[in-house]
């Protein structure tokens, strides 16, 4: 059962979106080396290795299918932000677009159907939900102390401990 072209288009535009997002995750880990929040940086770098790893399950599965990768360009991304709320927010639009970009090839796996896509794609719309989870109760936490400097350490710190503790695994 081969993937069909139009599958397959989709799937390495998904390796594009998960290695665009690995990109645009490292330049705001860029934008937090320049600042004391070093807990967010580090969320920031795990959170670009993660999304290494989201394309490369792409890759796999597109070669495992017999179908052909095709890799495109990265656009260059930010590595300037006005504050940690301003790139959380970035990233929140970003994890929104990949979840939306998600749905529509499991549409087109229905339209098309190819089951085995969808079965793959599971795992990724369970995913997405953990993404836009994670990174929404940083925004609500951010809008909660505002410019507040103890509470803004406070939820640098708790990143920098969720990166070093899932870093691990
Ligand atoms: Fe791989 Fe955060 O989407």
């Amino acid at each position: 059962m081969n993937l069909s072209s139009k599958i397959e288009k989709a799937l390495n535009d998904q390796v594009n979106l998960e290695f665009s997002s690995a990109y645009a995750y490292l330049g705001m880990a860029a934008y937090f080396d320049q600042t004391p929040f070093t807990g967010f940086a580090k969320w920031m770098q795990l959170q670009s290795k993660e999304e290494i790893g989201h394309a490369n399950r792409f890759f796999k599965y597109i070669v495992e299918r017999g179908g052909k990768v095709a890799l495109q360009a990265i656009p260059q991304p930010k590595c300037e932000y006005k504050s940690a709320l301003a790139a959380f927010k970035v990233s929140l639009g970003h994890e929104q677009k990949v979840s939306a970009a998600i749905c529509a090839i499991y549409e087109l796996a229905i339209s098309e159907k190819d089951y085995a896509t969808l079965s793959f794609l599971k795992w990724f719309l369970d995913e997405q939900v953990e993404e836009e989870k994670s990174v929404g109760e940083i925004i609500a936490k951010l809008e909660l102390v505002g410019e507040n400097l103890n509470g803004l350490f406070q939820i640098d710190h708790q990143a920098g401990s969720r990166a070093a503790e899932e870093g691990k695994h």
